[in-house]
């Protein structure tokens, strides 16, 4: 966690693209947020092997890609992931990430937010609610209003791939405020 006021979010994408619609949101959301919050973008996902709890060992035997994954979680107040839909579910490489965090619990009570990004007019909804499953299987703290369907991303990126339309930087506004809210310490 973070000593300052300032809360540290980790964004994660669950597309490896470069020109990614879904990365863009989440630099979207690090914009609006940047007075309130610290963004930190994992980028390891394709480095993580494939899940196999025979090379986890006690944690600390954990390959390192893994630890690594690991410790940027638990040093991040709050997440928000940001992913497409493969095939009718969650890319592989995301649900991937995820199971190594099964047995080591850094998404305990982790204020997060959810949000999927398509070009297709249902906004990914069936990666976007599988995803869920697994968070709240992990027992990630899924605020109402912290999650969002994008459909028709495509539509609402510029040419330089930056989110323009005002309606999706209002509703990334709210899920930061949701989020925001979440991270502070309760009184
Ligand atoms: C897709 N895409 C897709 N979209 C969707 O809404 N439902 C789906 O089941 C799929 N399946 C799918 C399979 C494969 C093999 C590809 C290549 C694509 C489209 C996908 O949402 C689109 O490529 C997004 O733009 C990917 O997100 P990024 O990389 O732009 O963030």
């Amino acid at each position: 966690m973070t000593e300052s006021n300032t809360k540290h979010i980790l964004a994660i994408s669950g597309s490896l693209r470069r020109k990614s619609s879904n990365a863009s949101v989440l630099q979207a959301a690090s914009q609006l947020g940047a007075e309130r919050f610290h963004f930190t973008f994992y980028n390891g996902l394709d480095t993580l092997p494939h899940f196999n709890p025979e090379l986890d060992g006690d944690g600390d035997e954990a390959p390192e890609p893994v630890r690594g994954w690991r410790a940027q979680l638990r040093a991040a107040d709050g997440v928000i992931i940001c992913t497409p839909e493969y095939a009718n579910g969650v890319p592989g490489s995301l649900k991937n990430a995820l199971d190594w965090i099964v047995s080591s619990g850094e998404f305990l009570d982790k204020p997060t937010a959810v949000i999927s990004a398509s070009p297709n007019p249902l906004g990914g909804d069936k990666a976007h609610a599988s995803l869920l499953l697994t968070l709240k299987m992990l027992t990630a703290s899924i605020a109402e209003g912290a999650t969002l369907k994008i459909p028709m991303v495509s539509k609402k990126l510029n040419a330089e791939g930056e989110v323009t339309d005002e309606a999706t930087l209002g509703a990334l506004k709210q899920v930061l405020h949701v989020l925001e809210r979440q991270m502070q310490p309760s009184s």
